[in-house]
């Protein structure tokens, strides 16, 4: 039977949800309906993540629960990075699973759900020369920070990381295809877009750089604000720094993950930056953009990392003053250098530095906060809040702000903010900006 319903999950990253958005457009274009609830949908994508191993499990875990109580199941599609690396082995671990489709094969999505309806199960994993970007249907609607991928896959081979292996070499997008994009997510309503890369500074087209591209998109009427993510440190190049110093539609922040504080930890991780050279960075960022909210992303516990190595990390927090940070403990991947390197760090270590960790990057995330207490600034609204009246949206800093406002999704108001908690804050209206 040909599914008409349709429900997709998605795990791991923003270039994920990005990709999910595009299945979904995709399986609209062909008159499926997307529903809320899995147990109504004829068809449920899970796109997965592999970055560790618990997100890799629970694609498998999610699998088992879609069997429904009368013993039937929907057509099950694994799609994402735990399809693209187990391939056909994924039909073999879990046979309930229909389709397997890999994150630059799922233009072809409606064509295997048809053979898959007629009871063929079917596996891609290709990565193919001809971009699934040029067989998407074009974009259409947007919420009002909307992604948009501009480059994929990754070259950089740090130790410890499958991407390299689940989204293949660093492609960047062309030019034109990414203007088109942005003016159709403004034309649907996006007054903010995030570029997305797995190394989204790596991004160049016949000989354009990021900084560019930014310049570029900033002339979009009606566009609004301009942010990025995930930035390499290697390739902070000195334009793409100027550029947060000279475009106003540049949002003051940066996700520049540093993983360790140890120059001797980096170096096992092949990260290509030492902690003298990341700290400059921050400077020079800081030099062009002194208010600029710097977040970043730690391992803690990798092979070898001792209790100084460690100690180096938190003295790297503070060095940084970072507004947010991610941490996770080290998760060894099958078939990448790290996994088979010797001094391996027991649980229990992991554990405790993580709290360490945490505790650290909260003080330094509050701070940032309560330093932006009595600061006037815009909001734009994104969504309601808990309660009648109550809108939440996001202050330049990407800091979660509620707002007291009869203001809608996609308006931008100018507030005062005037409370600061560790993950919001609270902002007082001042007066409504023409949308
Ligand atoms: N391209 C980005 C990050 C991609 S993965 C970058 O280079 O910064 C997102 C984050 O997951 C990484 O920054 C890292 O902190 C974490 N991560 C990746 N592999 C991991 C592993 N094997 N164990 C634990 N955390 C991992
Ligand atoms: Fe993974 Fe490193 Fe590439 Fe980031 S730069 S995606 S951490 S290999
Ligand atoms: Fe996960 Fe793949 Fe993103 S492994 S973090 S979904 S690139």
């Amino acid at each position: 039977m040909t599914p008409k319903t349709f429900k997709i999950k998605n795990f791991g990253c923003q270039m994920n949800v990005y990709d999910g958005e595009r299945m979904a457009e995709l399986l609209g274009a062909q008159g499926m309906a997307p529903v809320a609830e899995s147990e109504d949908s004829d068809l449920i994508v899970l796109n997965t993540c592999h970055i560790r191993e618990k997100a890799a499990e629970k694609a498998y875990s999610d699998v088992g629960r879609l069997r429904r109580k009368d013993g039937s199941k929907p057509l099950i599609a694994l799609a994402g990075c735990v399809a693209q690396a187990e391939g056909a082995e994924a039909r073999r671990r879990s046979p309930m699973i229909d389709i397997v489709v890999g994150p630059q094969a799922y233009h072809r999505l409606p064509e295997m759900v048809a053979e898959a309806s007629c009871g063929s199960t079917s596996v891609d994993t290709d990565m193919p020369a001809i971009s699934k970007f040029d067989s998407l249907p074009a974009r259409r609607h947007a919420a009002p920070s909307a992604f948009l991928t501009i480059q994929e896959g990754c070259d950089k081979f740090c130790t410890y990381c499958v991407v390299p292996y689940t989204r293949g070499a660093e492609i960047s997008r062309p030019w034109g295809d990414i203007l088109s994009e942005a003016n159709a997510l403004v034309d649907g309503g996006a007054r903010e877009i995030v570029l997305l890369g797995q190394n989204v500074n790596a991004w160049q087209n016949d000989g354009r750089g990021l900084a560019e591209l930014i310049r570029a998109l900033a002339k979009i009427d009606g566009l609004a604000r301009i942010r990025y993510t995930t930035s390499h440190p290697a390739d902070m190049t000195d334009a793409l720094v100027a550029a947060h110093g000279e475009i106003e539609k540049l949002m003051p922040y940066l996700h520049l993950p540093v993983q360790s504080g140890s120059s001797r930890v980096l170096k096992a991780m092949n990260r290509s930056h030492t902690v003298e050279t990341y700290l400059a960075t921050i400077e020079r960022m800081r030099a062009a953009r002194p208010d600029i909210a710097i977040s970043g992303d730690f391992i803690v516990g990798f092979p070898g990392e001792t209790e100084e190595d460690f100690e180096a990390t938190l003295r790297i927090v503070d060095a940084v003053r970072y507004a947010s940070a991610y941490s996770f403990k080290y998760s060894a991947r099958p078939g990448t250098p790290a996994a088979v390197m010797e001094d391996q760090i027991s649980r229990d270590i992991m554990d405790d530095r993580l709290q360490r960790l945490q505790a650290n990057i909260n003080e330094h995330q509050l701070a940032f906060n309560r330093s932006k207490v009595g600061v006037n600034t815009q909001v734009l609204i994104e969504r309601k809040g808990k309660h009648e009246g109550q809108m939440i949206g996001r202050s330049p800093w990407l800091q979660s702000v509620h707002v007291e406002t009869d203001s809608k999704p996609g308006d931008i108001v100018d507030v005062t903010l005037v409370a600061a908690g560790p993950n919001s804050m609270t902002g007082a209206v001042r007066q409504k900006v023409a949308a």
